[in-house]
């Protein structure tokens, strides 16, 4: 059973054509760091005339390398939410068009359940109940996953996601965008321990992640040291690097003791770790060192299919498919579409009164 898997959310145009759920037969991705790069950050207007641009070849592309035609295709997933309006109405627009035009059935898919599937590719089948860590430049979320498609989250970020703490922390430093993978490089050639920053913890005892008072430390740091950031073409210097180092373990460490103090009270059976921060190699040394204690597997996505991606997309989508799910011409894209349990009355009455940024 072959899938077209569409993926636009944010500032990747991404197809690609999964078999059975797991197989992946091609994957295509439009990056746009470039058009965004020397903004600091995705322009959502320019991302979604980038999108414009890029959604047909990509797609076609995808069926070329696969050696497939549209008509191949079981079915279409394409990305409902959450991200940017304008970049998922492009998807969305066009993997119903498609799907029209070919009377093949459609389905829409949440991007975050779409990076816990990023993870089938390589790995083998997930035992349940799972953790499900996502930690990408949107979110950071602990899912707790009892079963398949069923999602109950255990621990949220109160502001900052991790990755927008690493792109934020590297803008102020003049690191460059997106700051994970440099701040991840500079991090190899520093100290960790050169400058102590304390993990965040929530007055109110609930297991919640943090990450702009960490940033704020950072900046305070940067302010009183006389540090200056790096300017264009300079090699960061050894400060640089010690900070870059020191500021990667307090968030590698805030996650990771987190997930691991919850996984002793649920008893998960695999962990998986994806979205963009899971491509750091800190985290994911860690993460398998805590599955270890544990005695349980983590699993990641192989490093091109943990940031966006459309063949996370078309695995989620796959299962729903496979269980008859079928959406309208209707289908609509949802900016904050969220996940399991966040945000209901549930959630929100076991948190007492707890504000959080979805
Ligand atoms: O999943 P993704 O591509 O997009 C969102 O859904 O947000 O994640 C992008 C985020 C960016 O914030 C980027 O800085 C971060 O993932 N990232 C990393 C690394 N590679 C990408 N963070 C830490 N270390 C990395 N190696
Ligand atoms: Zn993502």
């Amino acid at each position: 059973m072959l899938v077209l898997g569409i993926e636009s959310s944010c500032d990747e145009t991404a197809a690609a054509v999964v078999r059975d759920g797991s197989v992946l037969v091609s994957s295509v991705i439009s990056s746009q760091i470039e058009v965004h790069k020397r903004f600091g950050g995705v322009v959502p207007e320019l991302a979604s005339r980038e999108h414009l641009d890029k959604i047909v070849p990509v797609v076609e592309e995808a069926f070329a390398r696969a050696g497939v035609t549209p008509q191949d295709v079981y079915g279409i997933a394409v990305t409902q939410g959450p991200g940017l309006v304008g970049s998922l109405l492009v998807g969305l627009s066009y993997a119903k068009a498609l799907a029209y035009a070919l009377a093949k059935p459609l389905v829409g898919v949440n991007h975050i359940e779409g990076h816990i599937y990023s993870v089938v590719f390589d790995n083998p089948p997930i035992q349940y109940p799972a953790f499900a860590l996502i930690v990408s430049g949107g979110h950071s979320n602990l899912f707790l996953v009892p079963s398949p498609g069923k999602y109950k989250v255990l621990a949220r970020t109160r502001d900052d996601a991790a990755g927008e703490a690493f792109d934020k922390v590297a803008k102020m430093l003049g690191l460059g965008y997106p700051g994970g993978p440099i701040i991840e490089r500079l991090a190899r050639e520093g100290d960790p321990r050169a400058v102590r920053f304390a993990v965040p913890r929530m007055g109110d005892g609930l297991p919640d992640f943090s990450f702009s008072g960490l940033k704020t430390a950072v900046s305070k740091y940067v302010r009183e040291s006389g540090l200056q950031p790096v300017a264009d073409g300079e090699e960061p210097s050894q400060q640089i690097k010690d900070l870059a180092a020191s500021f990667q373990r307090v968030v590698v460490r805030s996650l990771v003791e987190t997930t691991e103090k919850l996984a002793r009270e649920h008893r998960p059976r695999t962990l998986i770790v994806a979205g963009g921060v899971a491509c750091n190699g800190a985290l994911r040394d860690a993460a398998a060192e805590a599955g270890a204690r544990l005695g349980i597997p983590a699993y990641f996505p192989s490093r091109h299919l943990s940031t966006d991606n459309a063949a996370m997309i078309a695995a989620a989508g796959t299962v729903k498919l496979q269980a008859g799910e079928r959406a309208g011409l209707d289908l609509n894209a949802d900016v904050s579409l969220r996940l399991g349990n966040v945000g209901t009355e549930e959630d929100a009455a076991r948190r007492g009164r707890v504000r959080y940024r979805l």
